[in-house]
C-alpha cells in the first residue's frame, strides 16, 4: 500500500500518483485489484450519489459510514483519504481534530481539507495529532456560495500569488499532499515544480504530480453534467440501462427465471393437498 511518506517519494522519483474517488463496498473491492494508487472518499459523493446540488449538504455521518463501507472493501489494501464535509472543521480546531479522528476511526488513513491560510489553525492541529492531512485548493466546491460556480480559479496575478502562498503554506505545515482544481496549467505546472509534496490535478493540466477523476465521471455513470476536465472511459450509464431492459424483456417473456435460477424440492410433496387442507381449516 502507498503511504503518505510515499506519496512524496513518487514524486521525488518522477512517478506520478493515480487517485480515484469512491463510495461503496463493491466498487472498494472491485479497486483493490487494481493498479489505482490513492482511493478517495470524496464529499462529491454528495452530489454523485445522494443528488445534492452541491457538497455543501454532505455531513460527517455520511462521510463516515461511507468510509466505513469503502475501508471494508479495500481490506488495507490502498491509501484511503477521506474528505472532511463542510461545516465539519470551519468552526473550531476540536471540531478539527475530533472529526478528522472519526474518519480516521472509520478506517481513512488520511483526510482532505478544502482551504489554506484560512483553516490553518485547523490543519496544524490536525497533523500535531498524528493525523495525515491532504489539502484542496484552487476550485473549493464547498465554498460554492462565494464562488458562485464551478469556475477556473487563479485566473489573475492576484489570485496566483493567493493559491501560491496557500500551497506553501500547506506544505509548510505538514500537508502530505495538494489537491488542486480546476487551475490553469500553466499555474498548477509552476507551483507543482516549486513544491516538495505533490500537486494531485483535476482539471488543472498534464503537470501536476498526480491526477484525480470522480469514479462515476471515469465510468460514465453521471448523466448529470460533464465538465471539459473530465475523461469517459466507459459508458456505465447505457450499459445499465441495456442490462435493465434485457431483464425486462426477460421476465415479460418468461425467459428469466430459467432452469438454472430456480430451487426444486428434493422430495415429493402433495402440495394440491396441502392447500385443500389449509382452506377447510380456515
Ligand atoms: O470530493 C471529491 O470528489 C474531490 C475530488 C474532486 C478531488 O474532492
Amino acid at each position: 500500500m502507498v503511504s503518505p511518506e510515499t506519496l512524496i517519494e513518487l514524486k521525488r522519483n518522477g512517478q506520478k500518483i493515480s487517485m480515484i474517488t469512491c463510495y461503496d463496498y463493491p466498487t472498494a473491492k472491485t479497486l483493490s485489484d487494481s493498479d489505482i494508487d490513492v482511493v478517495l472518499v470524496g464529499d462529491s459523493l454528495g452530489m454523485v450519489v445522494y443528488g445534492y446540488s452541491s457538497t455543501v449538504n454532505v455531513n460527517m455521518d455520511q462521510m463516515f459510514y461511507h468510509t466505513e463501507a469503502v475501508a471494508r472493501g479495500l481490506g488495507g489494501s490502498k491509501l484511503l483519504v477521506s474528505d472532511m464535509p463542510f461545516l465539519s472543521y470551519q468552526a473550531s480546531t476540536q471540531d478539527a481534530v475530533l472529526n478528522a479522528g472519526r474518519l480516521v476511526r472509520a478506517g481513512a488513513n488520511m483526510v482532505k481539507i478544502e482551504g489554506g491560510r484560512r483553516v490553518i489553525d485547523k490543519i496544524k492541529a490536525i497533523v500535531d495529532a498524528d493525523i495525515p492531512v491532504m489539502g484542496h485548493l484552487g476550485l473549493t466546491p464547498q465554498s460554492i456560495n462565494i464562488t458562485g460556480g464551478y469556475k477556473l480559479q487563479a485566473k489573475t496575478q492576484e489570485k496566483i500569488e493567493k493559491l501560491f502562498e496557500d500551497c506553501f503554506l500547506l506544505e509548510r505545515e505538514g500537508c502530505f499532499a495538494i489537491v488542486l482544481e480546476l487551475v490553469p496549467e500553466e499555474v498548477a505546472k509552476v507551483i507543482t515544480e516549486n513544491l516538495k509534496i505533490p500537486t494531485i490535478g483535476i482539471g488543472a493540466g498534464r503537470f501536476c504530480d498526480g491526477q484525480v477523476l470522480v469514479i462515476n465521471d471515469l465510468l460514465g455513470y453521471y448523466q448529470d453534467f460533464k465538465p471539459k476536465h473530465v475523461k469517459n472511459y466507459l459508458n456505465l450509464s447505457e450499459q445499465v440501462l441495456l442490462a435493465v431492459n434485457e431483464f425486462v424483456r426477460d421476465v415479460k417473456s418468461l425467459n428469466f427465471p430459467s432452469e438454472d435460477n430456480l430451487f426444486k424440492l428434493k422430495e415429493q410433496v402433495d402440495l394440491e393437498n396441502i392447500v385443500k387442507s389449509i382452506r377447510n381449516k380456515l
